[in-house]
């Protein structure tokens, strides 16, 4: 669907995001190997977390919803049942490397697909290590592409160093660790979020983290949870960006999960003078939870975004490009080679979209640099059906004159329904 925008700031309200993606897949994930009832309050509707809930019904799981509540029926660490198809995880590489840890250690056959972006993303990264591990998984282009087609059966703990900071990669071996033989142990070169760790040992797991280890040993069974997901910070982030870049903006935005392995970018922000309250901050399933205020101040300065804290802001990178365009000052993030395997090549993908909108941008293997503060030109735009660049665009289009036609943008859907009205009524209040 092509969407024109030619909105205008300022930002005005008070908004609520939707709930974490990340989050949402764990609990959903996690429940279901659990015994008893789970109950997830704020489960993120959108493609992505939908995929998981319906790959877990595949393998015999019950799960009911109501709303934005869903209730898992755990069937216990040995419960799940061979799938009778291909799982397909459509847009969502958590789901499938999640996935693939967990199947790792089922004994029977699966195999999980996805759509065409999917495809086209690295899954050697957990099939090494699950193979370590004793379970036999094949896929395409040198068992590298999806579909991937996983045997599982008893695995061996092992002691695994990440070649990057993964949150999925982790999770994976975790989830075959549960289940493994002797004490798994991931090791990563940076901390990548750390969402599993927190919900693992809540539900009663062996797991310890050590700096940037964790290490797991199998237990009899794990407890149910009931919680409610917070906001999504990644979902936020759009319109931290945007309050800050558009003179005259204010805006509150509630209960966002705020878990400091997520909120590199707010650090990055205030680095380049921007002003973030974290109000009323408090702790919810395990998370921590703040209203975010933001208000335009004036502008922003440019910062150098170095390699370790780039897996505290991966997913916001679309719209810290953004930022930097209206810094004054060259803004460069290095050591981020890891976007280049995200929905799309994110490096690649800004540096075409900003150089068409008048941006002076250097591209790096690892990253770009970016010369502002830039005038920015609306015009045609292309998301290459990536929901981050696509909202991250969306924000842009509010810095041109003429504003923006963007090609493709039902991929927001993904992780972020309703995001254009949301913008609307944000821009309306003026
Ligand atoms: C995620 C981890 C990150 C992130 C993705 C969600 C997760 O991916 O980019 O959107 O929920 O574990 P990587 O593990 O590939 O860095």
């Amino acid at each position: 669907m092509t969407v024109d925008l030619k909105l205008k700031g300022p930002l005005r309200g008070d908004i609520e995001v939707p709930p974490d993606k990340s989050i949402s897949h764990r609990a959903a994930l996690f429940g279901s190997i659990a015994e008893g009832q789970s109950i997830i309050d704020n489960y993120l509707m959108a493609r992505d977390p939908l995929a998981t809930l319906k790959a877990l019904r595949s393998l015999g799981v019950n799960i009911g919803v109501e709303g934005k509540r869903v209730t898992i029926e755990g069937v216990g660490l040995q419960g799940l049942k061979e799938p009778e198809d291909v799982i397909n995880c459509e847009n969502s590489g958590t789901t499938m490397r999640l996935l693939s840890g967990l199947l790792a250690a089922q004994p029977f056959f699966s195999v999980l697909t996805g759509d065409h972006s999917l495809r086209k993303r690295p899954m050697d990264r957990v099939i090494i290590p699950l193979r370590m591990m004793g379970a036999s998984l094949y896929a395409r282009r040198g068992d590298s592409l999806p579909p991937v087609a996983i045997k599982g059966g008893a695995l061996k703990g092992i002691s695994y160093i990440c070649p990057q900071a993964s949150a999925q990669v982790k999770t994976a071996i975790i989830l075959a660790g549960l289940y493994a033989q002797g004490e798994t142990t991931v090791v990563e070169p940076y901390r990548s979020r750390d969402h599993t760790e927190k919900m693992l040992q809540a539900m009663g797991a062996d797991l310890r983290v050590e700096g940037t280890a964790v290490r797991v040993r199998s237990v009899k069974k794990l407890d149910p949870i009931e919680m409610i997901v917070p906001g999504d910070f990644s979902s936020a982030a759009f319109f931290v960006v945007a309050a800050l870049v558009v003179p005259g903006s204010d805006v509150m935005i509630r209960s966002v999960g705020v878990n400091p392995t997520r909120t590199g970018l707010l650090d990055i922000l205030v680095r380049m003078g921007g002003e973030v309250d974290l109000m009323n901050i408090r702790e919810a399933g395990g998370e921590p939870v703040a209203d975010i205020h933001v208000k335009y101040r004036g502008p922003l300065r440019a910062t150098e975004i170095t390699p370790e804290e780039v897996p505290k802001c991966i997913d916001e990178f679309p719209i810290l490009t953004v930022a930097a365009t209206q810094a004054e000052g060259v803004t460069s993030v290095r050591g981020a080679q890891e976007l280049r395997v995200k929905e799309s090549d994110r490096i690649a993908t800004m540096v075409a979209e900003l150089r068409k909108m008048g941006v002076e941008v250097e591209e790096y293997s690892d990253g770009l640099s970016i010369k502002g503060p830039a005038r920015l030109r609306g015009g045609a735009l292309k998301t290459y059906n990536d929901h981050r660049v696509a909202m991250a665009l969306a924000i842009a289009s509010l810095l041109t004159d003429e504003g923006v036609r963007l090609e493709e943008t039902s991929s927001v859907e993904v992780s972020f329904p309703g995001f254009f009205d949301l913008l609307n009524s944000l821009c309306l209040k003026n």
